[in-house]
């Protein structure tokens, strides 16, 4: 038997990128594909990249242009480039001119002709003058409907992704996705709860609903269907799992929506909910529709439903025209509602959006300093939240070792809280699992619990 060839998806930016990597990756073994270890090894190298910030795609471009030295290695190696960087004309211009080692690019709304492109790459690297496939179509002629039931070859046994929507209709001033991933759309109900009950069947215990803004699922369907009624429906789902969903956006966010993840079965209580900035001039500039009050009436009601409820947030410190008053407005909100975690983002001026092109872009020395008050404040309220919780048992997924310390296993509870434990063989013979963590230790971001002790310890 020929040995088959070997493909390696490296993949930047968010979950929607890693769901369209498994996707990618599915397709590449339904094409004789096997999966590569390592770039070093691979057949196939496939970069999937992000736009999000500059430093997402500097990295991506940076690693992209590490690989030419393969190239030279194996002039049979086929170097690709898709994802959201790649969707933007002059990205892609920009690879064609100076990366001539890339053999292939890519569109997000090409994913399911990816064999077809692939093939025609072979075809033309039979031909005498080398030729390149370039394929990036604009969402204004290619909507990028999607195809149902393509391949997936999952990363995980046991926690999987499931887009519901895809693309996002909201144009925030500072925010490049609504150009790289086209509009609202959302899938099919049945086809979701299809594919969510057949993972469940399958053993998977975690399941993660992603969309950029899946409060707004179901918004384009006929007839109209809602979030609410989604999780709902999923929630009915017999099996051993729970749900998560990424991102909210804060103007979408039902009261039904609210209700049921209270009520449910299979929901966590845990929300994501960007909050971007706490000041209304600012919040006004960024389109981001809610206001401080309304956003903070929001928090407020999700607390009063769920007392018990994990909220995080995304913050974006130094937007144009930020002043200290603004800043100091986004603190004041952080400390009324108390998140568990905030991803903090340093604004970057993304071309071809409204707010790349505002007055007062804030130095870069101003965002540091007050990032790192922000940090400061975020670290204080984080572990206090945390340092409650020793004594306590959660009920936690396993998901495997940890990654900076060979000696210990990592979970997630429930209600998203990442912890350590030390490495037993019952530990591992849990990972995958839901089991009952007793928590002994608490850090800003991480939480430490007991060994699921059997008495064996593995690192004597
Ligand atoms: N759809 C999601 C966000 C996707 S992008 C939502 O609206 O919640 C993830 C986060 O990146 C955003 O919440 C925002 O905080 C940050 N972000 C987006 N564009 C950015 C930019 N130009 N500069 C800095 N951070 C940005
Ligand atoms: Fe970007 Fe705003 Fe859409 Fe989120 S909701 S993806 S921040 S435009
Ligand atoms: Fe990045 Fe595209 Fe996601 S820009 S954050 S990979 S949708």
């Amino acid at each position: 038997m020929p040995k088959k060839p070997l493909a390696f998806i490296e993949t930047y930016g968010c979950q929607q990128n890693e769901a369209d990597s498994e996707t990618l990756m599915g397709l590449l073994l339904a094409e004789g594909y096997e999966k590569a270890p390592s770039p070093e090894d691979a057949d196939l190298v496939l970069v999937n990249t992000c736009a999000v910030r500059e430093h997402a795609e500097l990295k991506a471009l940076s690693n992209t242009g590490k690989f030419k030295k393969l190239k030279e290695q194996n002039p049979d190696l086929i170097l690709a480039v898709c994802g959201c960087m790649a969707q933007q004309e002059t990205r892609a211009n920009e690879i064609r001119n100076r990366y001539p080692f890339v053999d292939l690019v890519f569109g997000t709304n090409l994913i399911s002709r990816f064999p077809e492109l692939l093939r025609e790459v072979k075809r033309a690297k039979l031909r005498p003058r080398n030729r390149r496939v370039f394929c990036v179509e604009d969402y204004e002629t290619n909507p990028g409907t999607f195809t149902e039931g393509l391949p997936v070859a999952r990363e995980s046994a046991f926690s999987a992704w499931v887009s519901i929507m895809y693309g996002c209709n909201n144009f925030c001033t500072y925010c490049i996705v609504p150009y790289v991933r086209g509009r609202e759309r959302s899938r099919a109900f049945d086809a979701v709860v299809d594919e969510v009950r057949d993972l469940v069947d399958r053993g998977y215990k975690e399941i993660t609903l992603l969309g950029q803004n899946v409060n707004a699922y179901g918004k384009t369907l006929a007839p109209k269907r809602s979030f609410a009624e989604l999780l709902a429906a999923l929630d009915t789902l017999d099996g051993d799992y729970i749900l998560r969903f990424m991102t909210s956006h804060p103007k979408d966010m039902s009261r039904e929506t609210i209700d049921v993840i209270a009520n449910s079965k299979h929901i966590p209580h845990q929300i994501h909910l960007p909050l971007q900035s706490g000041s209304d001039e600012i919040l006004k500039r960024m389109h981001r529709i809610y206001d401080a009050s309304s956003y903070q009436a929001l928090a407020d009601a999700i607390r009063a439903a769920m007392p018990d409820c994990t909220l995080s947030t995304d913050i974006i410190i130094g937007f144009p025209g930020e002043s200290e008053e603004d800043f100091r407005k986004t603190l004041q909100m952080i400390s009324h509602v108390r998140y568990d975690n905030v991803f903090a983002f340093l604004y970057s001026p993304r071309g071809g959006t409204p707010a790349a092109g505002y007055p007062d872009q804030i130095p870069h020395k101003v965002m540091t300093e007050r990032m790192e008050r922000l940090l400061a404040l975020c670290h204080t309220i984080s572990l206090k939240k945390n340092a409650s919780l020793v004594g306590k048992t959660l009920d936690s997924l396993v998901e495997g070792e940890s990654k900076t310390d060979a000696q210990m296993l990592t979970a997630r509870s429930k209600s998203g809280k990442l912890i350590h434990f030390p490495k037993t063989a019952q530990g591992v013979a849990a990972i995958g699992t839901f089991v009952p963590l007793t928590i002994s230790a608490a850090h800003a971001t991480t939480l430490i619990a007991d060994a699921i002790d059997d008495g064996k310890d593995l690192s004597l």
